[in-house]
């Protein structure tokens, strides 16, 4: 036995090894914690959407839905010597911004300051994420030809400064070359390392009017250095109520998820704002329903359109996938019908709808197998229905599924933590999976994504599609839980189907500046590290981006050797 199981460890470094130590995989694995709250301040990983119920000194009851964003945090260190930051991951924005040292908002330096016009109301605490502190760099060096960088957030906070580039590192990488703006005037605590398109950076879209113009951000810069060979990303939740989740730079983690990855159009909502490509994640969505494993209750009867599959709509709605939202939004005519087939009652009181539940920790309602189900073309995901609940009193939890645009779904945390997401920024498109929860790092299957060849082992959705209707009330035919063609065949050339150069969608769509998005990353020792080397002097235009893997991989074999045959001896 044992000797079968150190010839196994020996095929591992011995024959893996040489093989990690001479490739040189282009991936960059970034690990972060999950923070849930109403702003970086108060956000914990252990928090979760929850409703408050208060009374008023008049007697009026208030309910207060908190909790509602959700935060993804990584530790940087810039300059020389080094300072330490914590920054937020966002897909929903393109800029990297730090704090200032110099920032008035900063508690500290009201103090010193007594001249300022602020109020103490106004004021933050600088000291828990860190401020940056330029004229204690040596090597950091402002530009002076770019304009003044400003940046407002859906949660009202807002961030200006000044543009510059330094040394930077993150987890085991060092970056040169990378632009990022040093703001000093901030009323958000924490700044921000938005990896989206370059097309939403603020030095194209905003407010300056200076000609607009894009440069190379975080992922770009990753690219360009040879540190991974695609603008691409996976990103990877975990279970809602895991703290850590993964974002892994140029590759896809085939461990990850379950059955196929699917790819799928990343359409342009924007173009009728004369925007030429698009500058969010937005997807088409093509059908909602709901499952429920039925067959336990002496159903023998198997056939496809028994009441454990239902329908709620195949009307294809453009989907905002929203990292930094926790709960997931979608049309009231939509709401309306789940609810009615979950059995969820309207509470005119609390203004949601809510259902009985579970008097214990996890808020369960349903059948662990009920899922609310998600088509985009074909393909499914499935979300647990328990998942969307929000406990409300002892007995009762409100749905998490809330309202908020009548042509527009946006998939948060909630949705998000089910799928698996391929985000593949040079080719426009997404790929989804259905999330495998419980993987042990060890087992990753790491592959690498190589630029115009798309997404490795990937396949476009069977109804690859990027049109969308503009009208919710447009059709409701069809059952996604069949293999054919939705209902009759003209209503899939329903007229209110649009192509994806003429639509608006609501004039809440047009503001380029971000609404609620921001995703939250903490540094951890991230096993899957030692799967990835690399050449550490690759290169060019004047950025270079190095790492330390290779020692951490060798610090673990090391250990490995050292501590196996001991540990097997038991
Ligand atoms: C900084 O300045 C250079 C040269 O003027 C410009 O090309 C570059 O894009 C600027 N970077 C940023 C982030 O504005
Ligand atoms: C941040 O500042 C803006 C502009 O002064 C203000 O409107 C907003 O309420 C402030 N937000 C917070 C969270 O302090
Ligand atoms: C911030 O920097 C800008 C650009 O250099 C400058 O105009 C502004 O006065 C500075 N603000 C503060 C509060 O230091
Ligand atoms: C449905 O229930 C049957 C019988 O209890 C069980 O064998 C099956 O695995 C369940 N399927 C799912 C998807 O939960
Ligand atoms: C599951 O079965 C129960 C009773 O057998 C029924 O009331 C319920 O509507 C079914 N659920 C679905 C989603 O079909
Ligand atoms: C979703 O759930 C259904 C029923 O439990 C199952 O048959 C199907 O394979 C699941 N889909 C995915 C993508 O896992
Ligand atoms: C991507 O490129 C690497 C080498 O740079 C190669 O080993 C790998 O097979 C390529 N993958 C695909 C899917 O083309
Ligand atoms: C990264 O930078 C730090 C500090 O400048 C240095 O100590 C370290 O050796 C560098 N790592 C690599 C891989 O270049």
């Amino acid at each position: 036995m044992i000797y079968n199981k150190l010839n196994t460890v020996c095929l591992l470094l011995c024959v893996l090894l040489p093989q990690l130590v001479h490739s040189s995989p282009k991936v960059v694995p970034l690990s972060f914690t999950k923070k849930y709250g109403n702003s970086i301040q108060d956000a914990q990983s252990h928090f979760k959407p929850r409703l408050r119920l208060f009374k008023r000194q008049d007697g009026y009851e208030l309910v207060e839905l908190t909790n509602q964003q959700s935060f993804y945090s990584v530790d940087l260190s810039i300059g020389t010597p080094s300072q330490e930051v914590t920054v937020l991951v966002d897909t929903g924005s393109s800029d990297l911004w730090v704090t200032g040292s110099n920032n008035p908002y900063c508690i500290d330096n009201f103090n010193s300051n007594s001249n300022s016009n602020l109020d103490t109301d106004d004021l933050i605490d600088c000291e828990q994420y860190g401020v940056f502190d330029i004229s204690d760099s040596k090597s950091f060096t402002k530009n002076q030809s770019a304009p003044v960088f400003f940046i407002s957030y859906g949660d009202t906070t807002f961030a200006s400064g000044i543009w510059g580039q330094d040394v930077l590192h993150l987890e085991d990488l060092n970056i040169t070359g990378l632009s990022f703006a040093v703001a000093n005037r901030t009323n958000s605590s924490v700044g921000v390392m938005g990896i989206g398109f370059s097309g939403l950076e603020m030095t194209n879209v905003g407010t300056d009017s200076n000609k607009p113009y894009t440069y190379d951000n975080f992922p770009m810069v990753l690219k360009r250095s040879g540190a991974i060979n695609s603008l691409t990303y996976s990103l990877y939740l975990n279970k809602l109520t895991e703290e850590h989740g993964s974002i892994l730079f140029g590759g896809v983690d085939h461990s990850k998820y379950t059955g196929n990855l699917y790819t799928i159009p990343i359409i342009n909502t924007l173009s009728g704002s004369g925007i030429s490509n698009p500058i969010q994640f937005d997807v088409t969505l093509q059908g909602i329903g709901i499952s429920t494993n039925n067959s336990s209750k002496n159903d023998n009867n198997n056939n496809d359109d028994d009441d454990d599959q239902i329908t709620i709509t195949t009307t294809k709605i453009p989907a905002l996938l929203d990292s930094g939202t926790t709960l997931t939004y979608l049309p009231q005519e939509i709401l309306e019908q789940i609810a009615d087939q979950i059995g969820a009652q309207y509470s005119a009181r609390i203004g949601y709808y809510i259902v009985p539940c579970d008097d214990d920790e996890q808020s369960t309602s349903f059948d662990s197998s009920t899922n609310l189900v998600f088509d985009f073309g074909g393909f499914h995901i499935n979300t647990s229905l328990n998942d969307y609940l929000i406990k409300i009193s002892r007995t009762s939890c409100m749905i998490g599924l809330l309202p908020y645009d009548s042509n527009k779904v946006i998939l948060g945390d909630t949705f998000l933590s089910h799928a698996y997401v391929v985000y593949d920024l040079e080719n426009y498109q997404i790929g989804l999976a259905q999330a495998k929860f419980d993987v042990d790092d060890d087992d990753s299957q790491i592959e690498i994504i190589n630029g115009t060849s798309g997404i490795p082992s990937a396949t476009k959705a069977p109804r690859y599609s990027s049109t969308w209707s503009s009208n919710m009330r447009s059709t409701s035919l069809g059952n996604i839980f069949t293999n054919l063609p939705y209902g009759n065949p003209m209503s899939s050339l329903n007229s209110n189907d649009v192509a994806l150069t003429t639509t608006t969608i609501t004039s809440g769509d047009t503001t380029i500046v971000r609404t609620s998005s921001r995703l939250t990353t903490t540094t951890s020792t991230s096993r899957s590290s030692a799967t990835s080397t690399r050449n550490a002097n690759n290169s060019s235009n004047g950025s270079s981006v190095m790492n330390n893997n290779l020692r951490t991989y060798f610090i673990y074999s090391i250990l490995f050797i050292f501590l196996l045959p001991t540990l097997l001896m038991f």
